[in-house]
């Protein structure tokens, strides 16, 4: 696939139904790919934790147990729509103490995750990056496994491609200023 015609026609993909299914060898050779995203010092600041579609409904109530604690609605609401997802990844990134460094890591796994999302549409596969308010509870971090000098960046769904999405024209105001 052409480039421009990936960069402008990947969508994320917000509709879900139980049927998804993902080709986990396909996906897992992407995520290799993806790391050729520009990383300063060649730090590499990234790292996946994979969910797959058999280990979502345990992952879902652990994750809505600890994120919706007493609204059993929000609980039944957040499982329903995740079980419905192919496969899901955690992104993780390394913390660094050093002002510059930590931010050259934020960019550089941001770099990445385009990398991964334009790599899956050009397979014919769809994905969404998700930041929930609950990824930055310590409950969710230990039910992920996140170590103390990681970052989450959200979720990676897994998913196929929504034909019925359209291209998001970008309003672009601003977006050069001269000096
Ligand atoms: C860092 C990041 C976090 C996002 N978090 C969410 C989210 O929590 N929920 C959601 O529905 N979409 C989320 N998105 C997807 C954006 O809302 C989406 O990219 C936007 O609607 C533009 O649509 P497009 O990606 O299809 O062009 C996120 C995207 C990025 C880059």
């Amino acid at each position: 696939m052409e480039l421009k015609k990936a960069i402008t026609e990947r969508r994320s993909v917000k509709n879900y139904d139980y049927e998804m299914y993902v080709d986990e060898e396909k996906v897992f050779s992407l995520v290799d790919l993806a790391t050729y995203a520009p990383n300063h010092g060649m730090r590499e600041p990234w790292r996946l934790v994979y969910i797959s579609k058999k280990q979502i409904p345990e992952f879902a109530e652990k994750v809505a147990e600890s994120a919706f604690a007493n609204d059993s609605e929000k609980q039944e609401k957040y499982i329903n729509k995740v079980t419905k997802v192919g496969g899901m990844f955690v992104i993780l990134s390394k913390r660094d103490p050093r002002q510059k460094e930590n931010l050259e890591n934020q960019m550089a796994v941001g770099a990445f995750v385009q990398n991964l999302m334009l790599l899956m549409h050009d397979e014919g596969m769809g994905s969404c990056w998700k930041t929930p308010e609950f990824i930055f509870r310590p409950t969710f971090r230990k039910i992920v496994g996140v170590n103390d000098d990681e970052e989450v960046n959200g979720f990676l769904y897994i998913t196929e491609k929504d034909s019925s999405v359209k291209v998001m024209e970008r309003k672009n105001k601003s977006l050069i200023t001269e000096w």
